[in-house]
Parts: structure tokens; sequence; C-alpha cells
């Protein structure tokens, strides 16, 4: 499959893009996560996404294409892809259309995750993430808990409140999703890609997205 998953900080787009790649062998592309990773690296890159990541804002277009564009060429992705968190503007979602057809592929589909915002803001105070860069697996102290002593169950690594999980830049991540990256479901919906998703079970949720891709003839699912 190749889809994009769109939804406000917490709607659960992490969450159900490694649910789905159980299901066909596609990658999950969250640039979330790799921003994360290069962060606790100390890399080139995590040196320029730090600052806007902690203040809740979006890291530049630039600097996110050449991660997409290098992620997607690499051998792993042929099965498809899943991205989180991408695309976040305008821009990008243009950038992307350009980049794939370049290299003769197309979305599937972009599920927008629809979560109302209480039960969003709710999750992102509970959300726990673990601390092993190649791991990141979500929890939840409320809906999935990770060990009683506070470790990941995939790893044991320990398992941490985010950086950006503050209540400003929380404030303020929300502020950027209404301002630059809601615009994308209008975008996508004229595009005729787009799928609005409501329900509360990221089960659910996977089982819808699996009956939207077989309904518009994905072989995969
Ligand atoms: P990113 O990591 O992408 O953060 P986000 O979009 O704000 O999304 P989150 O990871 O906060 O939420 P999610 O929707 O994945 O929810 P989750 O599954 O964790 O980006 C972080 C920063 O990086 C940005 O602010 C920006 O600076 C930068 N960045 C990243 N991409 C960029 C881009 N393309 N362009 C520019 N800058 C970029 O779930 C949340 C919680 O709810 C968890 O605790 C989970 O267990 C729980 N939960 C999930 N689903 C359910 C459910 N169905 N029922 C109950 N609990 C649930």
């Amino acid at each position: 499959m190749r889809i994009v998953l769109l939804g406000a900080p917490g709607a659960g787009k992490g969450t159900v893009a490694k649910l789905l790649t159980e299901y066909d062998g596609s990658v999950q592309i969250s640039t979330g996560d790799i921003l994360r990773s290069a962060v606790k690296q100390g890399t080139e890159l995590g040196l320029k996404a730090k600052t806007y990541m902690e203040k809740g804002e979006l890291v530049p277009d630039d600097l996110i294409l050449e991660i997409i564009e290098e992620r997607i060429k690499a051998p792993d992705c042929e099965k498809g892809f899943i991205f989180d968190g991408f695309p976040r503007t305008i821009n990008q979602a243009q950038r992307l259309k350009e980049l794939l057809k370049s290299m003769n592929l197309k979305l599937d589909a972009v599920i927008n995750l629809d979560v109302p915002k209480e039960v969003i803001l709710d999750r992102l105070t509970t959300r726990r993430t673990c601390s092993n860069p190649d791991c990141q697996e979500i929890y939840n102290i409320k809906s999935k808990p990770p060990s009683p002593d506070g470790r990941c169950l995939k790893c044991g690594w320990p398992v941490i409140q985010r950086e950006d999980e503050t209540e400003e830049a929380i404030t303020k991540r929300l502020e950027v999703y209404n301002e630059k990256t809601a615009p994308l479901i209008k975008y996508y919906m004229e595009e005729g890609l787009l799928h609005n998703i409501r329900s509360l079970s990221s089960e659910e949720i996977v089982k819808e997205i699996i009956k939207i891709l077989s309904e518009s003839g994905n072989k995969t699912c």
C-alpha cells in the first residue's frame, strides 16, 4: 500500500501506521520518528531540526523533502509505504506528488483520522514513547501501558514523555496543525484521494483502511 495518514497531533497516526505495517510488509515512514532519532543521535539533521521541534513548529520543507526522497528510494519501500506525519503543508504535498510521478508511482489513498479535540488533548498528555531511537514504540498510561517499571515491552528501554509534550508545545502544535496541515484535507479531497475515518479504536481504523484499499483495487489487501 502507498498511503498518507493525516490527522492532528495525537490523532493516532503512529499507532495505526505501526499496526498497518504488520499487514502487507509496507513500511512506516514517520518524519517525526526520523527527526527525533536524528536529534537524539546529534546528527547534522538533528541539530537543524531540534529548535523547531521543541517549540512545536514545523521543520523547513526542504529538509523534510530531502529525508523523504532518500527514504522512499530505499529497497525496503518496494512493497509500499505508510506516511505518518508527512506531508504537513500544501507545498510538501505538491512536492511529494512530483517526486512520486518521477518514480512512476502514485498514492492509493489518503486517510484522515478525524478525532474530537478533547480526546486528542487527553491522549497527548497520557502518551509515553520508548526512548530507544530505533524503536519509538508508542504507549499510553490509560489505554496501552508500558511495563510496571516504565520500560518498553518490545526492547526494554525506558519509556518517556516526548520533549514536545509540554503544554506550551502541544498548544503550538495544534495551532500549526490548524493553520498549515488541516488545509491538506481539502487538497486531497480535490485530488480524489481522501477518506475520512471517525472510528475511535485503532483496530477498527485498520479494518476500515484495509476495506478502503481493497475496494479501490489494491492487490495486496
Ligand atoms: P510527529 O511525531 O509527526 O508528531 P504529530 O503529528 O504531532 O503526531 P503525534 O506523533 O503527536 O501523534 P500521532 O497522531 O502519531 O498519535 P499517536 O499514535 O502517537 O512530529 C513531531 C514534530 O516533528 C513536529 O511538531 C515538527 O516539528 C516535526 N515534523 C514532523 N514531520 C514533519 C513534517 N512533515 N514537516 C515539518 N515538520 C515535521 O497516539 C497518541 C496517543 O494516543 C498515544 O499515547 C497512543 O497510545 C494513544 N492512542 C492512539 N490511538 C488510540 C486509540 N485509537 N484509542 C486510544 N488511545 C489511542
